[in-house]
């Protein structure tokens, strides 16, 4: 770890590295409604471009993101970072990974220069505080090409607000802290750490995703607005999930 702060409430390791895994399994195969919408901004990127793309998936986890990546666009040079050495260790014994480049590290000290045409970081950074939030987006950049993006889906909101909720759960007791960033500040702060333009694209999901009975399971659920528009919800909290683009 570095010297700038504990993540043990944001990333608890216990869980992370144990029942968090078993239950991301699943999406190797079934690829998530936001995967596959970031399958679709990673396109575009690559479309633009001349030459061979190197990636890199900060807090990979299980590697799942990276397999459905992998799977559409063969040609590119893939790498995945985590904090944990479990889930590095996972994704290196899986063969459906074999090929891509995975490292135990943090986010905040990728200690990589122009490396990579695309950095993303999918569901890592809304668990982050300011201060974190800063190192990593100086980090990331530092590790782009001039010209290079970072993709991250997160909650990004429009409204002039930053959230820090508390999420104590049956899973959590200690608490999870989530953090809802406004688009103008995160797009102040992205240009301080050395980005030239950032775009918010809000998520759309495309499916209705029924609500459990069980009340002590935390996953996604969908309710439809008026318009039709659907929202997407953990518990009673809404999740403002949206895309963020930013170019170096
Ligand atoms: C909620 S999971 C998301 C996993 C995966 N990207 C996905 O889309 O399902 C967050 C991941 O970020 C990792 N993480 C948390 N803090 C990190 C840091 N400072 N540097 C690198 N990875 C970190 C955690 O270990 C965990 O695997």
């Amino acid at each position: 770890m570095g010297n700038q702060g504990s993540f043990d409430k944001s990333a608890p390791k216990e869980y992370v590295t144990t029942k968090y895994l078993e239950f991301q399994a699943k999406y190797e195969d079934q690829i998530r409604e936001s995967d596959k919408d970031l399958l679709a901004i990673l396109n575009d990127f690559g479309t633009d471009r001349a030459g061979p793309i190197r990636l890199l998936d900060v807090g990979c986890h299980n590697g799942a993101m990276l397999c459905h990546i992998k799977q559409a666009f063969p040609g590119w040079s893939l790498a995945g970072l985590d904090l944990f050495d479990e889930v590095i260790d996972h994704c290196r014994k899986n063969e459906k990974l074999a090929g891509i480049d995975f490292q135990v590290g943090d986010v905040r000290e990728l200690g990589a220069t122009g490396a990579y045409e695309l950095v993303v970081t999918n569901k890592v950074l809304h668990r982050f505080k300011d201060e974190h939030l800063s190192f990593s987006y100086a980090s990331i950049c530092a590790a782009l090409i001039a010209g290079g993006k970072f993709v991250s889906f997160d909650y990004y909101h429009r409204f002039d607000q930053e959230l820090y909720i508390v999420e104590r759960t049956r899973e959590h007791a200690e608490g999870l802290t989530l953090h809802a960033h406004s688009y103008e500040k995160t797009e102040k702060m992205l240009k301080e750490a050395g980005f030239s333009s950032v775009a918010f694209q809000p998520f759309q999901i495309g499916v209705d995703i029924p609500p459990s009975d069980e009340t002590d399971l935390m996953i996604t659920y969908t309710r439809r607005e008026e318009g039709g528009e659907r929202l997407n919800f953990r518990g009673s909290l809404y999740q403002p999930w949206c895309f963020l683009i930013a170019t170096k």
